[in-house]
């Protein structure tokens, strides 16, 4: 099965693919073990995309206990090249409010006690190139499907990825700020490299579902669940346009 054209991997509130046509059900084991979930195969037009729900289609696995090896493993072994990662974030920066799209350039990872790495004891080490952490051509495929589809896309940006699953200080997200984050979210690392490292094509579709803590015009504001699903509802009716384009 190599004529994957696309995996989509959904984050917080984005447990399904609209659109998704003629859908066939994986449910695969990896050498890494198994998946968030099922994989859900499909058409979006004339095209097969894949589909896998990164915490599970009931939401019910942590940023902190994914297993990310497994996900990008077993997109890989049902034929996908091409991985594009959606993610709820929250904005730290003026052009990231609540319900923007865009499409981050850097990362810098937060993260810890993760398994980022598919090097193993006694494997081959690799020190994969990562200055930058997206795939060029994969970007520019993105950022060209929002021109042609007319949908708002911020196209730079720069990810912090934290550990949650508790969200950040006031004082955190300010770090971060100055280290020159401008999207926050707990589930791009070590998916990034991870590709990376499998050889896999790789971008992130961030939808900003908040400000992050302090960072917008009422400082004190308390990020509720039920905000965050309201704007990434919101903000994923573009999604269907953008990915028939892509
Ligand atoms: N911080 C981290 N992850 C997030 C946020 C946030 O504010 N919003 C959505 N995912």
């Amino acid at each position: 099965m190599s004529d994957i054209a696309l995996a989509v991997i959904g984050g917080t509130g984005l447990y399904r693919l609209a659109d998704l046509r003629d859908i066939e059900t994986h449910e695969p084991d990896t050498r890494f073990g198994r998946p968030s979930g099922p994989l859900r195969v499909g058409y979006l037009g004339a095209h097969r995309v894949a589909f896998l729900a990164r915490h599970g289609e009931g939401h019910s696995v942590p940023p902190h206990r994914i297993n990310y090896r497994a996900n990008l493993s077993a997109l890989q072994a049902i034929g996908a090249r091409r991985v594009l990662a959606l993610n709820t974030v929250g904005g730290i920066t003026a052009r990231f409010g609540p319900r923007a799209l865009a499409c981050p350039d850097q990362l810098i990872d937060y993260t810890w006690g993760r398994v980022s790495t598919v090097c193993e004891e006694g494997g081959e080490v690799l020190h994969v190139d990562f200055g930058e952490p997206y795939t060029a051509s994969l970007r520019n495929d993105v950022l060209a499907a929002a021109a042609t589809t007319g949908t708002p896309l911020v196209d730079f940006g720069c990810y912090g990825a934290t550990q949650g699953p508790r969200l950040e200080t006031r004082a955190e997200i300010a770090r971060m700020r100055r280290d020159g984050c401008d999207l926050v979210g707990m589930t791009g690392m070590p998916e990034a490299g991870l590709a990376r490292e499998m050889g896999l094509d790789y971008a992130c579709l961030a939808i900003v579902a908040n400000w992050a803590a302090g960072a917008g015009p009422q400082v004190d504001e308390v990020i509720t669940l039920q905000d965050v699903l309201d704007n990434v509802a919101a903000a994923s009716a573009h999604l269907p346009g953008l990915l028939g384009a892509l």
